[in-house]
């Protein structure tokens, strides 16, 4: 098929193409899994088919490359699994960098096995672990940013956010008709870690009452208020949309670490108003599952671009989108710290509160 594409003027790029000698680049997916995982692992084995690059993927992240654990991916491999969620790679959170003893064994692997390049597709933990590979230990890596939480700094979004944002959209769509039918608060825990980008855009999407962001401080009173206003308009019911990390002023001491701020404020909602109160954690439920189309559009470019980065023998790159341009930032950059939530747009959904 390829040499039927042939013509006189393009005989030699051809030549020079089946002339290259085939490299070999590795691919791993780390931290919590998002939808389109699969979809970037094929963008990247089938970008790399056209430039006569092999590709192996490791399994569960990091763990995969210290256990030399891998399998060899083809165009067979990756077929079908474009509106896959998860990652058939498997993924894990184990840190590289935490033991000397597996960062000699990712090196001893690395050359053992002829890796031109790693592409480590992660969020902010696998990328600071791929940087300070590419730092210390001069290991070719490039990054691809993926997360629900969207925090990573250095890209306008990672993959996986816009489908976490769709599935709490609907969420909260669906919330509201129960929330009406029986007069109650509702309260919508979403996922985000210590940013409120799912919350923010799930909330001005679902057109919720309040929203609540770590990187905001909220009152109890600020929240009473806004309820009793709705409710004096003749609303017989509220939507609350509260981000896991998201902090009560007066109550910040009293929630422990993995305890549930929504459920704090479902208990405290009905202590102060009398309105019956509910709580839902969409938990994993935004992590799993299809990609958008949007989600799986940026993880084909992200997966091509790095592919070209690794041609280029750019490495300590994250592929990064920027307005509409794919393009590429420092993992340093992208590791700093995390990309808080924009203010702008929290201000602006601030409007439609009560
Ligand atoms: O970073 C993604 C994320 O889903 C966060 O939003 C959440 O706080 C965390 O991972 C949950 O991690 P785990 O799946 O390990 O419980």
């Amino acid at each position: 098929m390829f040499v039927k594409r042939i013509s006189p003027s393009n005989a030699g790029v051809y030549f020079f193409i089946m002339a290259k000698k085939i490299t070999r680049i590795g691919i791993l997916t780390g931290g919590g899994d998002c939808s389109g995982l699969n979809a970037v692992i094929r963008a990247v084995v089938r970008m790399a088919y056209h430039q006569r690059i092999e590709v192996i993927g490791f399994k569960f992240g990091w763990q995969g490359l210290i256990e030399n654990d891998y399998q060899i991916l083809n165009l067979d491999t990756v077929s079908g699994i474009l509106p896959r969620g998860g990652t058939f790679l498997g993924s894990s959170r184990v840190n590289p960098c935490q033991d000397v003893k597996w960062v000699k064994k990712i090196k001893g692997h690395f050359s053992q096995l002829g890796l031109a390049s790693l592409i480590v597709i992660g969020g902010d933990g696998t990328l600071r672990a791929a940087y300070e590979l590419y730092e210390k230990e001069k290991l070719p890596l490039i990054g691809i940013p993926k997360t629900i939480d969207n925090d990573l700094l250095g890209t306008d979004q990672s993959i996986g956010f816009d489908t976490a944002v769709s599935i709490a959209t609907e969420a909260i769509d669906r919330i509201h008709t129960t929330a009406e039918s029986h007069q109650r608060v509702m309260i919508v825990e979403v996922m985000g870690h210590e940013t409120g980008w799912i919350a923010t855009h799930a909330g001005i999407a679902g057109g919720a009452d309040f929203i609540l962001i770590p990187e905001v401080n909220i009152t109890m009173n600020e929240i009473i208020a806004k309820i009793k206003e709705r409710h004096n308009r003749g609303k017989t019911f509220s939507i609350i949309v509260i981000a896991e990390g998201a902090k009560i002023k007066e109550f910040q001491d009293k929630v422990k670490l993995k305890e549930s701020m929504g459920e704090f404020l479902a208990q405290k909602i009905e202590e102060k108003t009398g309105f019956e109160t509910r709580v839902t954690i969409l938990g994993h439920i935004q992590r799993g599952g299809s990609p958008t189309a949007f989600d799986r559009v940026l993880a084909t470019r992200y997966g091509a671009y790095a592919v070209t980065l690794a041609n280029q023998e750019k490495f300590g790159q994250m592929v990064a989108l920027h307005g509409n341009e794919v393009g590429a930032v420092p993992l340093e950059k992208a590791v700093q710290k995390l990309k808080k939530c924009d203010l702008h747009l929290y201000q602006m959904a601030q409007i439609f509160f009560g």
